[in-house]
């Protein structure tokens, strides 16, 4: 399915929505848009029987209080899957396998990030 994700402007809070808001206190997040290094935030997956192994990204992305991976989501056709992490943890989580699905990456300092299953 398709789905936005947007930034609370008050909150920083990030939501996922699957209609285009028209509220000003919601900023649409671009995807894979900023100027940081595309090797540490781009999703990459394996597949294990059926499972979708994700790492952030090809080099693990730091995960320090002030600059690490939020959440990694996975958007298949049927639902959204959102895996929360904290600062002490691998930027690495495993989903149920699902064809054509897309895995989201959010760094609180880089912002939105994605990537597409095969
Ligand atoms: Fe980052």
């Amino acid at each position: 399915m398709n789905v936005y994700f947007y930034k609370e402007k008050n909150t920083g809070n990030v939501i996922v929505s699957k209609n285009i808001l028209d509220d000003e206190n919601f900023i649409l997040l671009k995807v894979n848009d900023e100027d940081a290094s595309l090797e540490k935030h781009v999703p990459i997956y394996e597949i294990e029987e059926n499972k979708l192994i994700v790492k952030v990204g090809e080099i693990l992305h730091p995960m320090i209080e002030n600059h690490y991976i939020m959440w990694i989501a996975l958007v298949s056709k049927n639902e959204i899957v959102i895996h929360y992490l904290k600062p002490e943890d691998d930027p690495v989580t495993e989903f149920e396998y699902k064809e054509k699905a897309t895995i989201y990456a959010y760094c609180n300092v880089h912002g939105l990030w994605k990537s597409s299953v095969k």
